[in-house]
């Protein structure tokens, strides 16, 4: 495996949280904080599609960078999509403008389950690994870099579904009523997702998230079922670069994903209680969370307020400060900057 030359960070408070040092104050990145709301993003939105920004490194590193000038958070994350992992498989994936992810041919049976094998997935998606070693390059060492692909239960409700849903009830009959196609496709995932990490790793990222989006549609039996050992068996897989796991919407998780996989990292949503949530998991992981992203969309007074409110609840050991979601597209620049100023005054 070729290495990547170590990179002399300017700003690496957000490792050292998730090391569990000390650092003088939390550090603060958003979720989905690349493209979205920042209008130098609308503008390449308009000139190129969504899978041309994608696979394009130079437009990676120009979209990650970003928030890093603009709002000035302490980490950046990639640029990319979670399902680029469909598309490694051979499955096509579009993006549909004002509507989101269209799989026109999704998976229903066990013996189109089983068509399926492991891809090479440094190979078909060896344009991530270049837009993460052009982004290295534009960040000079400003802050790290998060790497980042989908939980495979998430993923599953799209192969399934092929497009966004409020429940995804498809892809829960699927897995309750053909549960060999579903553990087959799921431990796939899982494998190819372990192979797609590392080597975002080798190409340069200082710490890897997975994104379980929708593991709160599930029932905790069948969280434990579908979700919660690919997730550990992912943990456990990746080398070299602390693991970040947001199980969306699955509180009553934090205890035994801080006790049975090795994240150095908890997501919580905003739907979590700061003080529950570090009583279940105990001093030894970071926890990541979980201002309510609508919160940005309120008067900046507001913010401030709310997000000192936050940082009181969470303390400041072994936290990064996040949103509990997704950042909404229709957030002004002026209100993410208030959030994250916020927390750099602590
Ligand atoms: O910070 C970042 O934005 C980094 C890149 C990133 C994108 N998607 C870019 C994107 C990340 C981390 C994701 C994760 C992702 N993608 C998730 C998990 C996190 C979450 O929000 O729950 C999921 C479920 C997806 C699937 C997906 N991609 C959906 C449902 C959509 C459409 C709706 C939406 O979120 O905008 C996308 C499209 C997408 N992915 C866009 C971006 C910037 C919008 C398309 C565009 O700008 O043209």
């Amino acid at each position: 495996m070729s290495s990547t030359p170590a990179i002399t960070l300017k700003n690496d408070l957000f490792l050292k949280a998730l090391q569990g040092q000390e650092v003088p104050r939390p550090p603060v990145w958003m979720m989905r904080q690349a493209g979205r709301y920042l209008p130098d993003y609308m503008k390449l939105r308009a000139k190129y599609d969504f899978f041309e920004r994608v696979q394009t490194p130079d437009l990676v590193a120009e979209i990650t960078v970003m928030p890093v000038h603009q709002v000035g958070v302490d980490a950046a994350i990639l640029f990319s999509d979670i399902l680029v992992m469909l598309q490694a498989f051979g499955v096509e994936v579009q993006m549909v403008p004002g509507k989101g992810p269209y799989i026109p041919k999704t998976v229903s049976t066990l013996e189109q389950a089983k068509q399926f094998t492991l891809p090479d997935v440094e190979d078909a998606l060896h344009y991530v690994m270049g837009g993460i070693r052009a982004t290295q390059q534009a960040l000079d060492g400003a802050v790290p870099l998060i790497g980042f692909a989908g939980a495979p239960w998430t993923l599953l409700c799209y192969w399934v579904e092929g497009k966004g849903s409020k429940a995804f009830d498809g892809a829960r009959a699927f897995c309750f009523s053909q549960p060999e196609a579903a553990h087959h496709l799921l431990g796939l995932l899982t494998e190819a997702t372990i192979a797609y990490l590392n080597a975002q790793i080798a190409a340069g990222v200082q710490a890897v998230q997975v994104f379980d989006s929708w593991a709160g549609l599930l029932a905790p039996q069948d969280f434990y079922t579908f979700a919660f050992p690919y997730l550990k068996r992912i943990a456990e897989g990746v080398k070299g670069a602390p693991v970040i796991l947001f199980a969306r919407g699955a509180e009553y998780a934090l205890g035994e994903l801080a006790a049975q996989t090795p994240a150095a990292a908890l997501g919580l949503d905003w739907t979590a209680d700061p003080a529950r949530a570090r009583a279940a998991v105990g001093d030894g992981v970071t926890l990541q969370g979980n201002f309510d992203p609508a919160k940005l969309l309120a008067p900046i007074p507001y913010i401030q307020q709310q997000a000192r409110e936050m940082l009181k609840a969470f303390g400041k050991r072994r936290y990064i400060a996040n949103l509990g979601h997704g950042i909404l597209p229709n957030v002004h620049p002026d209100h993410a900057r208030a959030f994250v100023e916020t927390i750099q005054a602590s």
